[in-house]
């Protein structure tokens, strides 16, 4: 029986084309959707709109839900829609007539809404918490292979000298970036849209900053059409941050499939990391890095997807609104265990430390020389040519020495003001403030059991 039949059965193929992936998706909402609960009844008790007397079973049977969705014994039931109605239905069959009452003042729109929020942020510190992982192993490889160097190429040709400190500390960097992007879709996430209800507000005299404040947000989303308006745009948000972290991997991979290649050789891996061939036998593939790139790429399409899904939609819900989370919630499963991945083969990478012993990057020093003379007091131009003449004749002996002293170059890699600018905005989250008050709202249960 659905939250809204009042008498016969729904169609058996409308429900299951509608419902469709619902029931799972759902279930990542579980959590989420308890703690909406929790703090809308007691605002509702508050509020002079629900007595004592069915608060406190109330809150007492949503904590039982809430231990028994973290022991995975949560289900929705096959003839239920969604989440909001199993956690009604749960209500209503263990606590009687106060279940009934749960409802008054929201709708499912407003509900999912909050939901997807309180979804969403956990998630967001989950992801900010591998990336901090990734982040701080490129760091200290980076710091290790110091100077040990490498190419650089420009047009994939041999360019300039570069170094494992260079290349693993750029993709930190870029964390940094990506960082910030999931700190703006964090501050998007945490605000309360509960008490828009169906889009359009309710006559009862809710009080909504108490919800905001018992929910741990940052403020709420005041205009209550706006509050719906931003479903597909949060998400659009969120996937617009992961997509910048998977792009930051899928070139960390592609890298990594590059100078694996034997004619590359630059690094190497255990061969418990890499997989063989049905036919060649010397074969050890990188497989972990071309999945990894092909999954980020997928990732990237992702906004796309999101805006293609929300375009044009007519102001108010709109039931096309459910497919978003089929769309995003995968996602960032995804983006976590390449992250986690990434750390897994980082750990065990091996890199080879005289590459550029080898004859064939001799001109890679050719700018190195150039500059030596110009310090010598040669004008830049006619160094240049003398170089370049020296190279065209078969004249070029480089020293190979690298002397890089300034911000951010091989020699001065400034780790430490990265690792800075990071913690800055890690810090800019406010986790605490959020774990206070969930924890606050489930120890608010427990008393009253
Ligand atoms: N499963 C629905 C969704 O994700 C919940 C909201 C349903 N609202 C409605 N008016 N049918 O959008």
């Amino acid at each position: 029986m659905k939250l809204w039949q009042k008498n016969g059965d729904a169609d058996a193929a409308v429900d299951s084309f509608t419902v469709g992936m619902d029931r799972e998706m759902d279930l990542f909402l579980a959590r989420a959707d308890v703690l909406g609960s929790m703090a809308h009844t007691r605002m509702l008790a508050k509020a002079g709109l629900l007595g004592e007397e069915d608060l406190r079973p109330i809150q007492k049977e949503l904590r039982t839900i809430y231990d028994e969705i973290a022991d995975g014994k949560f289900r929705i039931g096959d003839g239920v829609e969604d989440v909001h109605s199993q956690v009604e239905h749960l209500l209503t069959e263990r606590i009687g007539e106060a279940g009934k009452k749960i409802h008054s003042g929201r709708s499912r729109n407003d509900q999912v809404l909050v939901d997807l929020r309180l979804f969403l942020r956990g998630e967001i510190e989950a992801l900010c918490h591998d990336m901090e992982k990734l982040f701080g192993l490129l760091q200290e490889l980076s710091e290790k292979y110091r100077s040990v160097l490498m190419p650089g190429y420009t047009h994939m040709q041999v360019a300039m000298p570069s170094s494992f400190g260079l290349w693993f500390g750029a993709y930190a960097e870029a964390l940094t970036d990506d960082m910030q992007m999931l700190l703006a879709a964090y501050r998007v996430c945490n605000r309360n849209p509960l008490g828009s209800a169906a889009g359009y507000g309710s006559s009862f005299p809710l009080d909504r900053e108490m919800t905001t404040r018992l929910l741990g947000f940052d403020s709420m989303c005041y205009n209550v059409v706006y509050a719906q308006m931003g479903r597909g745009k949060t998400e659009r948000i969120v996937s617009q941050a992961l997509a910048n972290i998977a792009s930051t991997l899928s070139r960390l991979a592609g890298d990594n499939v590059l100078y694996l290649n034997q004619n590359f050789g630059f690094i190497s891996y255990p061969a418990e990391l890499t997989t063989g061939s049905s036919i060649m036998p010397h074969k050890k593939n990188p497989d972990v890095w071309e999945v990894m790139r092909g999954k980020c790429n997928i990732i990237q399409g992702l906004p796309n997807q999101v805006t293609l899904l929300t375009s044009n939609l007519p102001l108010g819900y709109n039931r096309d609104l459910q497919l978003l989370k089929e769309v995003l919630f995968p996602a960032i499963g995804t983006v976590r265990e390449c992250l986690s991945m990434a750390v897994y083969m980082l750990e065990n990478i091996t890199v080879r430390e005289d590459i550029l012993h080898e004859n064939m990057y001799d001109y890679i020093f050719s700018v190195e020389t150039v500059n030596r003379m110009v310090l010598d007091g040669m004008p830049f131009r006619e160094a240049y040519r003398k170089v370049g003449l020296d190279i065209e004749n078969g004249d070029f002996n480089p020293e190979r020495t690298v002397v890089h002293t300034h911000e951010g170059s091989i020699g001065n890699l400034c780790n430490d003001r990265v690792a800075a600018l990071m913690q800055q905005t890690v810090s800019g989250f406010g986790f605490d403030r959020v774990h206070r008050a969930e924890e606050a709202l489930l120890e608010y249960a427990d008393g009253i059991r």
